[in-house]
């Protein structure tokens, strides 16, 4: 099944997906990988592993999310699309595009929902001195970061932790988790 991978930035769960895709028994390809920043680390990544990368900027757009998202919704289908992944996809999406999508939209989110949606997820797990933090992939609905959870993987929060460090740790169990969860999604 061929995928689309939204990204605003660094682009480690979109390389992580490009990666899984290579094994020769996984269900999905990476079809087209697609940026609302310009300036996003993540498109050169996926160009440099020979995956189409194309730069849809919000900015022209204004406070026009919709007509944003159907020059987005038009890539991905003209690439063949089936499914969505969001990975580190910074912008709000409109109830247009959830419902476009709906049941085919994937999104990885830094904590383990229903704790800490939103952002600086790590920063509020340590301030709250929890000793797990973890990570969700879950199906897009229109509440952020709430709709059903595919599965979840746990990291432990160790004594002296700083936030790169928690980062980095949770960071290692996204790349697998979302790999996984896009298969188990796409097998059915
Ligand atoms: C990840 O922590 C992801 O869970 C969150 O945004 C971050 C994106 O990182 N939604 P990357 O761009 O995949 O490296």
């Amino acid at each position: 099944a061929k995928v689309g991978v939204l990204i605003s930035g660094r682009g480690s769960n979109m390389e992580a997906l490009i990666r899984a895709a290579e094994a020769p028994d996984c269900p999905f390809e990476i079809a087209l990988v697609v940026s609302n920043k310009p300036e996003a680390a993540g498109l050169d990544k996926a160009r440099a592993a020979g995956v189409t990368a194309l730069a849809i900027d919000g900015k022209p757009f204004g406070k026009d999310r919709e007509a944003h998202e159907k020059a987005i919704d038009a890539a991905l289908r003209a690439a063949g699309c089936e499914y969505v992944a969001l990975a580190g996809y910074m912008r709000i999406l409109t109830p247009w595009l959830v419902e476009a999508w709906a049941g085919r939209m994937i999104n990885i989110h830094p904590s383990l929902l229903p704790k800490y949606p939103g952002l600086d997820t790590h920063g509020r797990a340590l301030a709250a001195g929890d000793v797990e933090a973890g990570c969700t992939v879950h199906l897009v609905t229109s509440g952020v970061d709430e709709g059903p959870i595919l599965g979840q993987a746990r990291a432990p929060i160790l004594p002296g932790d700083d936030e790169a460090a928690l980062t980095a740790r949770v960071l290692a169990e996204e790349h697998k988790l979302f790999a996984k969860c896009l298969a188990d999604l796409v097998r059915g």
